[in-house]
């Protein structure tokens, strides 16, 4: 098994040296030009990517680059870019050919492309080869490294690549970190996964399950708080599994208890569970935390026991009803989603009807449904798949429908309740010109004199809509 390793803090200040280099550049650069120079980002794929964007923006603004509304006006693009599906990476691609006309405009613009995608070992030489305007090209494993790798670029003439990592993968603590403000942050636990879901490709291109420490995932929540954030979303691939690579006995359940115990005003939430290894022990510990938010997304993917063997899931569906069953047991207010993959090689029409019925009998509050998507490398990408896209196409709208009705009785059953949300921006709406999400993690449109974003508050429900509660706060 391939092994972590832990970025020593050497090698991290190494990294600030670097980015004090480039700083020490850009200020320069700035009292000729009379403005800093400022950076772009873009990101495809999951929250995890989204976490990863917010350190790679935290070392640019360490490196004195000022945030850019646009590629237009930017001096560095970076595109995180995601490989789980062909769409996520043609969007991806797209974005980057359409930016060779800025390129050869403005030669100088150092253009960047980093994350899932450019981790598959063919993408360097497919990059190096139709995609010139890429100036450095970085891999998941490479992304600590992002200063001294932009440093080689912005000195040397040559295009920069780092795609290296068939190792197990890093921890690199202490990196900066740059989020959008507002009430929600990303805090991840642990990184890559280990389970090899045959249709998937993440853990080919995040590397294997690796935790991060309780004391760093703790002191990182308190600042967290410190700073104001109330909607802290824990990360992982398959937070079921944290703490298995650490040397202390350490659980997920027991983690959540011990920043449960963290002081302050706000909510936990976590993803992704798998139900192979979501326990009675999590559930219990939910019931138990009043900071952990009673939602639970655990993507079942297919409801054909036949399917989820060939998909290696590692579970059936009677499970998944159990562990549902024990949720809600535990739970009865605890709102529920779930991925689902259509279309998976060799599916069935029977094996498609044990989907839907699972769907309709669970009653989730948002699903969240893919087409297959086939990915070179996988196992499921070798495995005979007659079925015509029509009828996966088909399959797929079948089962939106199956859920837009299934859940309006459940957005209904909400009319008049009074519910506790964390007001969390505005809408274009208005009527209703705030937005807010319960402690389960349901949209609400909102009005109210007393409604502040940031804060949370009491709304009565009094119109519902598929996707969206509307509510209002009380007046004085
Ligand atoms: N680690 C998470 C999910 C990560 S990917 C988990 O196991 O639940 C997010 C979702 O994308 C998956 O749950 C799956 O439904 C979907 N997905 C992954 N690979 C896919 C593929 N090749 N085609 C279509 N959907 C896919
Ligand atoms: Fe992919 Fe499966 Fe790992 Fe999720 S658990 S990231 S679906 S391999
Ligand atoms: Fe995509 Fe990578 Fe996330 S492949 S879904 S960005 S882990």
């Amino acid at each position: 098994m391939a092994k972590k390793t832990i970025v020593t803090e050497e090698q991290i200040a190494h990294q600030y040296e670097y980015m004090q280099f480039i700083a020490r550049m850009n200020a320069e650069r700035a009292q000729v030009r009379g403005e800093k120079p400022r950076a772009f980002t873009q990101t495809f794929g999951c929250q995890q990517n989204e976490a990863d964007t917010e350190r790679i923006a935290g070392m640019l603004r360490e490196m004195g680059y000022d945030k850019a509304e646009k590629a237009e006006e930017a001096d560095v693009i970076v595109i995180n870019t995601c490989a789980v599906r062909e769409h996520a990476e043609s969007r991806a691609l797209g974005n980057v050919g359409a930016l060779s006309h800025l390129k050869k405009a403005r030669p100088e613009v150092t253009i960047c492309l980093c994350g899932c995608m450019v981790q598959q070992a063919h993408m360097p030489e497919k990059i190096k080869k139709s995609y010139p305007q890429v100036d450095l090209v970085f891999g998941t494993h490479a992304l600590w490294r992002f200063p001294e790798l932009l440093y080689r670029r912005l000195t040397g003439d040559k295009r920069v690549f780092d795609t290296t990592g068939d190792e197990g993968g890093y921890i690199a603590e202490g990196l900066p970190v740059l989020r959008d403000g507002g009430t929600k942050a990303w805090l991840s636990i642990m990184y890559g996964c280990n389970n090899f879901c045959t249709y998937c490709i993440v853990p080919y291109v995040r590397g294997r399950e690796r935790s991060r420490s309780p004391e760093e995932i703790e002191a990182e929540l308190r600042q967290l708080v410190a700073e104001g954030y109330k909607d802290i979303t824990l990360l992982g691939q398959n937070v079921n599994s944290y703490g298995k690579d650490l040397e202390q006995d350490i659980d997920f359940s027991d983690l959540l208890r011990r920043l449960n115990a963290v002081p302050g005003d706000f909510l936990l939430r976590f993803m992704t569970s798998h139900p192979k290894d979501a326990s009675h022990k999590l559930f219990d510990t939910m019931a138990d935390c009043e900071k952990v938010a009673k939602q639970l997304h655990l993507p079942f993917q297919s409801g054909s026991d036949g399917i989820l063997k060939r998909m290696n899931r590692g579970y059936t569906a009677a499970h998944y009803r159990e562990l549902i069953a024990y949720a809600r047991e535990k739970m009865p207010e605890i709102t529920l989603s779930s991925d689902i993959i259509v279309g998976f090689p060799g599916e069935t029409e029977e094996d498609f009807e044990q989907t839907r019925a699972l769907v309709e009998a669970t009653g989730f509050d948002m699903l969240y449904t893919f087409l297959y998507s086939r990915r070179s490398g996988t196992p499921a990408a070798e495995m005979e798949d007659n079925t015509p896209h029509a009828v996966k196409q088909a399959r797929f709208e079948r089962l939106l429908a199956t859920q837009d009705k299934a859940v309006q009785p459940r957005q209904d059953a909400y009319l008049g309740r009074r519910l506790r949300v964390l007001v969390d921006g505005t809408s274009k709406g208005t009527e209703y010109p705030l937005t807010a999400r319960t402690e389960g993690g349901l949209l609400v449109c909102c009005a109210g004199e007393n409604l502040r974003v940031g804060e949370f508050a009491e709304v009565t429900i009094d119109k519902t809509s598929l996707r969206c509660l509307f509510g209002r706060g009380d007046e004085t």
